[in-house]
């Protein structure tokens, strides 16, 4: 979407000098393939080579060479999981939370997502996008140059729609590629408490209609507080109906079976997982749908963090994101993620930069991107450090110097 903007124009460079490359690719060694002592070009948005500084190409010198300086290099952050489309904020509820109250009790009283949708139903299209707007725009400056976005804080057919084309629009106007995915299932809508089978309804039929022409994936908050596995399956299949990738929020607040649902009907992630059992990690891996791992919802919750070490030892393909939401973890920074998963989550560091990136592309279907090869898209990010731990070790760290968008420095 953003490569017809003016903005992100596709590009050719070559970045020399570089001290560490991760490509994840495996020809160069080990889960993240780093090459030292490298260079890297891409020609009209796309790799056209990687290596050794002293096997780089003569055909390449015509191409603006961009000097790092001996830092490190790493492919383009992918965050596979934000609700980063909404109005207002919860500072209020943060406070209430931080005194004793439960996310589940807010909801329970017409706060926590309600509120977000509250305030999103009553701003506009220009002023949701002049509210949302900025929050990319720090992502793309941490180095995401590619994030799936959520609807689901509208709940009603206009309001979802409202959501997904503000995404779109966002998209083509900055230097950065957005994915919609349509959460109508995230809670049951205020207009239809108590008749919750009816919305489920409207959500697999109307509302999906009006949305799908906006979004790739369809999602579903799974939950005890939300839907129930039946419902998430009646979601499933109305999304395989609209031929949309199906993504679920599985075992988040408890174990309710939603990962094996996920499994069993193939979805492209499970998000969260933190309740899921061993038995539901070995399906995940078989069904090779995507762990999406979002340390940062259980760091800003003061709640126990997922045992990433547990789902990558079950065989699992773990993505990590940042679940950006003004709820449970306004949180835009990919980098914070991979420190966080590092020290809390059990990964080590190139686990968790291969989550952040490979993993990420992996969970919203993109095998072009999250890598560093031939024929990828040429997004880049320049890391102020010779290697690429230094992002585990330094969380605090705003360690991202440059951001190359399709072969353009931005
Ligand atoms: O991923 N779990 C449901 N949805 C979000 C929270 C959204 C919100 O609280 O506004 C999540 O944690
Ligand atoms: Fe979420």
């Amino acid at each position: 979407m953003s490569s017809d903007s003016p903005q992100s124009e596709y590009g050719s460079i070559v970045l020399t000098n570089i001290n560490q490359l991760v490509t994840n690719h495996d020809e160069h060694g080990g889960l993240i393939g780093a090459i030292d002592n490298a260079a890297v070009a891409v020609v009209d948005g796309v790799i056209a080579w990687c290596g050794s500084s002293e096997d780089l190409p003569d055909k390449f010198s015509d191409i603006d060479a961009v000097d790092v300086d001996g830092r490190c290099v790493v492919p383009g952050f992918v965050d596979a999981h934000t609700h980063a489309v909404f109005a207002g904020d919860r500072v209020r509820e943060f406070h209430q939370r931080l005194a004793g109250a439960t996310y589940e009790e807010m909801l329970a009283a017409g706060g926590g997502i309600y509120s977000t949708v509250e305030a999103t139903r009553a701003s506009g299209f220009v002023e949701l996008i002049a509210e949302s707007l900025p929050r990319f725009q720090r992502m793309v400056s941490a180095g995401t140059t590619t994030a799936e976005v959520k609807t689901g804080y509208g709940l009603d057919i206009a309001t979802e729609v409202e959501m997904a084309s503000v995404t779109n629009a966002i998209g083509m106007s900055l230097p950065m590629d957005l994915v919609g995915t349509f959460l109508g299932a995230h809670v049951v809508a205020p207009e239809y408490q108590g008749r919750r089978h009816e919305y489920v309804d409207l959500v697999c039929g109307e509302m999906l209609d009006a949305v799908a022409p906006f979004v790739s994936f369809v999602d579903v908050f799974c939950d005890e507080v939300a839907f129930s596995v039946d419902d998430a399956r009646s979601i499933a299949d109305a999304a395989d109906g609209a031929d949309l990738g199906m993504r679920i929020h599985a075992d988040q607040t408890s174990r309710t079976g939603a990962a094996a649902l996920a499994a069993e009907v193939r979805a492209v992630s499970a998000d969260h997982l933190d309740h899921a059992t061993d038995d539901d990690l070995a399906a995940l891996a078989a069904s090779g749908t995507v762990a999406v791992l979002l340390p940062g919802v259980s760091h800003a919750m003061k709640l126990p963090a997922p045992d990433g070490r547990r789902v990558w030892d079950a065989g699992a393909t773990v993505a990590l994101a940042t679940d950006c939401n003004p709820g449970t973890a306004y949180i835009e920074t990919m980098p914070f993620i991979i420190s966080l998963a590092v020290l809390s989550s059990g990964l080590t560091a190139a686990e968790a930069l291969w989550a952040a990136t490979r993993g990420g592309a992996l969970a919203l279907e993109m095998e072009d991107k999250g890598r560093i090869a031939p024929g990828a898209i040429g997004d880049l990010v320049v890391i102020n450090a010779p290697t690429h731990d230094h992002i585990a070790y330094r969380p605090d760290g705003d360690l991202v110097v440059g951001v190359v968008k399709d072969g353009t420095l931005l």
